[in-house]
């Protein structure tokens, strides 16, 4: 059992965190299927790149998982708009085999921390595909509530598919 309060950290993600490993996740249908990456050839370049927009960005950062130093996946939180108070957030475990035991949950808590207590936004939104059920799952446990459906938003290996809106606001009683 991994101790995720002592050793899950997230960091700003810079270019020296490029490995094989992530090249490798970022093109693993099993890894990205659920999300838009799935249509993506990533290579070290195209990560390179989408670090340094994210880094220089003023409405979006991106924050690398770290387990015990190890990079594991990604937490994306975008469209900050400092009008409304408001973000969007998106994440991804990269190393499949780390799935299902409670970092997701821990993750989203993490980077709630961030959003709530250092950006100081006061409502989060998250989109999630109709059978993503883990990702539903750490949402839901987090207390997002579903506010939305957008209706056959994406097409999902021959269907279309809807996408559930997820929010949270800041302090919100469930
Ligand atoms: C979605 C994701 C972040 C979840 O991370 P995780 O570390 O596995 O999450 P956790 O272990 O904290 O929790 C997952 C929960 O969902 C449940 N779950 C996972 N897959 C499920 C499924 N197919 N059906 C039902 N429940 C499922 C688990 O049992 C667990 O519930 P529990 O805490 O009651 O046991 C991870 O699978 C991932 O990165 N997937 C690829 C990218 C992705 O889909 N990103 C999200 C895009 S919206």
């Amino acid at each position: 059992m991994i101790d995720l309060e002592n050793n899950l950290k997230l960091k700003i993600l810079v270019k020296e965190n490029i490995t094989r490993c992530y090249i490798d996740w970022m093109n693993d249908y099993e890894v990205t299927k659920f999300t838009e990456q799935r249509f993506e050839k990533h290579t070290k370049e195209s990560i390179e790149r989408f670090i340094a927009e994210k880094y220089e960005s003023n409405t979006d950062e991106l924050h690398g998982i770290f387990i015990n130093n190890r990079h594991i996946g990604n937490v994306l939180i975008s469209s900050i708009d400092y009008n409304n108070l408001s973000c969007n957030l998106s994440y991804l475990i990269g190393d499949k085999f780390l799935w299902g035991q409670g970092i997701g949950t821990c993750v989203i808590s993490e980077a709630l921390n961030i959003i709530f207590n250092k950006l100081r936004l006061i409502k989060v939104s998250a989109g999630c595909y109709e059978n993503n059920h883990g990702s539903i799952k750490i949402l839901q446990k987090n207390n997002f509530l579903k506010e939305g459906i957008r209706k056959n938003q994406v097409n999902f290996e021959g269907k279309r598919i809807d996408v559930f809106i997820f929010g949270l606001l800041k302090g919100a009683k469930i």
